[in-house]
């Protein structure tokens, strides 16, 4: 529903407002009033409301009362005075994956629905480009490969680009380019007073935008690096074990993947640990994904290793930068890209390298307590997602609010702390 501009409904609004001392919310014709005409009101109860509250973790989800979806980056400066003005709880949904718990918090207040500021404009020198506040990572990726370039994002087709960025933020690239937030040109960003200030490296707030940023405003649009694309060929292989082959596989992992931090840029490996009933009905199988830049085939060096442990299943696939997220199961089709009402805690942990007898100690807990059939866990996942991390430990540590930059290499002390 899109709202009049009517004076006179201000009006009396304002009044009507004046006389509540806890506004759960904000007369929408007041908005509506203050935003462009391109702004979306969405009132609880309509199909609309519906749709742009639904969250991807149903656990802890914040609850709001209304809607707005701005349609400038100046929509969101007014929404956040207003609220301000009236004390109302605000929060920027943007891929709407965040599921820390802590968002529990907020019981009532507005939504500021990014989704209308979406969008990449690519400087005329090839160099930057400019990513709108709601843009979602596939977004960015398919708007640069067409031009021809590419930067770090992350992986998964259907978080935003800022939500992962702003904590840092991870992606296939990171171990040429560094974080997503290393890319970081300036940015606008709404403060918690309602400016909307252009910021760069010249602000006493950039160090906290790379890192802690959601903490600091709503980024409206941010400038960022961008590269030629140089490498469009990436292949991965897929080898999936049973239970009783963990301290193996990790240990091939540490030796031959990770190797002290230096795993090389153009190589990533993930493994999950999810329950397969039919092949091992004691444990949940193990699938190493073993993934390389610049390449029709994996390389046997890589491979050979994790091979020779006796996998049940070995898939080797090639293609593009563009089918990474389809491969690992994280592209727009895939299951963590669907809205189904689930609850998804996720616990996030950095290791610098992998622990064998720790790995199997987790293995066994994780069994026990997901894996019988009448298990409501059975559906769980343990992922290790195993970036390079060259490029994130090349860049100084003091540089940015991001806590884990030297976590691949801190025994070489290669990065300042
Ligand atoms: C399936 C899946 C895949 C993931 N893949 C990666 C990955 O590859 N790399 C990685 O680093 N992380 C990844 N993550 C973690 C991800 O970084 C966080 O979950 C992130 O908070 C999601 O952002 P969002 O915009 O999708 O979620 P939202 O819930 O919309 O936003 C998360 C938080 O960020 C705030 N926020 C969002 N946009 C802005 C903005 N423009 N300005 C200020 N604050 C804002 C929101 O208010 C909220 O507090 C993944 C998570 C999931 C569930
Ligand atoms: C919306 O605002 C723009 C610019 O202010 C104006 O040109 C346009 O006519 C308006 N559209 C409507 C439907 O009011
Ligand atoms: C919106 O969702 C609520 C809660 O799930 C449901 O009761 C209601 O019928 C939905 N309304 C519309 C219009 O879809
Ligand atoms: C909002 O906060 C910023 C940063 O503290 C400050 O520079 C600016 O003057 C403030 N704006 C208003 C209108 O108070
Ligand atoms: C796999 O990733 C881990 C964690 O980043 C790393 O230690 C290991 O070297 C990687 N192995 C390969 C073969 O890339
Ligand atoms: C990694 O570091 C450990 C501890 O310093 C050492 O024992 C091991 O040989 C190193 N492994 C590689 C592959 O460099
Ligand atoms: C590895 O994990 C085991 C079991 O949790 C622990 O006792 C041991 O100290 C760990 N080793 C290292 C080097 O951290």
């Amino acid at each position: 529903m899109q709202w009049p501009k009517a004076s006179t409904l201000v009006v009396a609004a304002l009044w009507a407002l004046g006389a509540s001392c806890l506004p759960s919310t904000i007369d929408p014709r007041l908005l509506a009033a203050r935003c462009s005409n391109t702004t979306k009101i969405y009132l609880q109860g309509s199909s609309q409301f519906n749709e742009t509250s639904e969250r991807w973790s149903v656990l802890g989800a914040p609850k709001v009362n209304l809607v707005v979806v701005p349609g400038t980056e100046n929509d969101v400066a007014e929404i956040v005075r207003l609220a301000d003005r009236y004390n109302v709880p605000f929060l920027a949904y943007n891929g709407v994956h965040g599921s820390i718990t802590t968002l529990d918090k907020m019981d009532y207040g507005i939504e500021i629905y990014l989704g209308q500021l979406s969008g990449v404009e690519i400087a005329s020198d090839g160099k930057t480009a400019t990513i709108s506040g709601g843009t979602n990572s596939k977004v960015v990726t398919d708007t640069l490969w067409a031009a021809g370039k590419q930067t770090v994002t992350g992986t998964c087709e259907c978080v935003s680009y800022l939500g992962p960025a702003l904590g840092g933020g991870h992606g296939w690239l990171q171990g040429r380019h560094g974080l997503i937030a290393d890319q970081f040109l300036s940015m606008n960003v709404v403060l918690a007073n309602g400016t909307l200030a252009t910021i760069d490296a010249q602000s006493d707030l950039w160090w906290a935008m790379k890192g802690a940023g959601h903490n600091f405003g709503i980024v409206t649009s941010v400038t960022v690096k961008i590269y030629p694309l140089e490498q469009t060929n990436w292949a991965i292989e897929t080898l999936m074990f049973t239970g009783d082959k963990v301290e193996a596989v990790y240990q091939a992992a540490n030796d031959h993947l990770l190797k002290n931090g230096t795993q090389p840029a153009d190589l990533h490996n993930w493994s999950y640990w999810f329950n397969l009933p039919d092949v091992d009905p004691n444990g949940p199988v193990i699938a190493m994904y073993i993934i390389q830049e610049g390449v029709t085939a994996v390389s046997p060096a890589y491979t050979q290793p994790f091979r020779a442990l006796g996998p049940f299943s070995t898939t080797p696939q090639s293609g593009t930068y563009r089918d990474l997220a389809g491969w690992v199961g994280i592209s727009l089709a895939s299951p963590p890209c669907q809205k189904a009402g689930l609850a998804n805690p996720r616990f996030p942990i950095y290791l610098a390298r992998y622990n064998t007898t720790a790995q199997r100690q987790v293995y066994d807990l994780f069994a026990s307590a997901t894996t019988a059939p009448s298990s409501p866990f059975l559906d769980s996942l343990f992922m290790f997602e195993g970036y390079s991390t060259l490029g994130v430990a090349a860049v100084d540590a003091a540089s940015s609010a991001f806590a884990y930059r030297g976590i691949g290499c801190w025994w070489r002390r290669c990065c300042r702390m």
